[in-house]
């Protein structure tokens, strides 16, 4: 009885350090994201990233792809931490040419710890279910 009972606190004790060892949980981090996301992000992608509430995959009259969602939604899960940092950072241009993105490169006014707290927010924003096949996937230094 002892024993089974050491055993559990003991795997409860790994569980909770590999779930914060995994750096997605850091709630300063998030809070921080949430107003930078709330200040520089909302007025395209909607508030907590809903999107602006038409179909993100059908283009527009003048050619170009609406704001996604980024709540778990659309692709955003699809993409590692650092494509995401460079979406963030570069914006609409690094699609390409041919894309027309014309998303505003945010990198000279978020650096890197911004960014990357705002990825947090994000991945705090989608479904456990997402997050948890995100992690499968991606480290936050993949
Ligand atoms: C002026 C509108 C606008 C603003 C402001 C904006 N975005 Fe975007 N964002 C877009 C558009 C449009 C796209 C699709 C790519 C394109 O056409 O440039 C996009 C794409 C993205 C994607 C890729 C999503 C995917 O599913 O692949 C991410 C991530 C993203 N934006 C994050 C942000 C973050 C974070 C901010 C704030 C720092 C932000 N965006 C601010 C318009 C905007």
């Amino acid at each position: 009885m002892r024993k089974h009972w050491i055993r559990s606190v003991t795997l409860t004790a790994i569980l909770a350090v590999g779930a914060s060892a995994s750096g997605w949980d850091d709630a300063a981090a998030i809070a921080k994201g949430k107003k930078l996301f709330a200040a520089n992000c909302a007025a395209c992608h909607g508030v907590e990233g809903v999107g602006p509430g038409v179909d993100w995959r059908k283009k527009t009259a003048d050619g170009r792809f609406p704001p996604p969602p980024l709540n778990g939604t659309a692709h955003t899960w699809h993409h590692q931490p650092s494509l995401l940092d460079r979406i963030i950072a570069e914006g609409g241009k690094m699609y390409g040419k041919s894309y027309n993105g014309w998303m505003p490169a945010f990198g000279d006014k978020l650096n890197k710890e911004d960014r990357s707290a705002i990825i947090k927010y994000l991945h705090s924003l989608w479904p456990e279910e997402i997050q948890k096949r995100y992690d499968k996937h991606f480290k936050l230094s993949d």
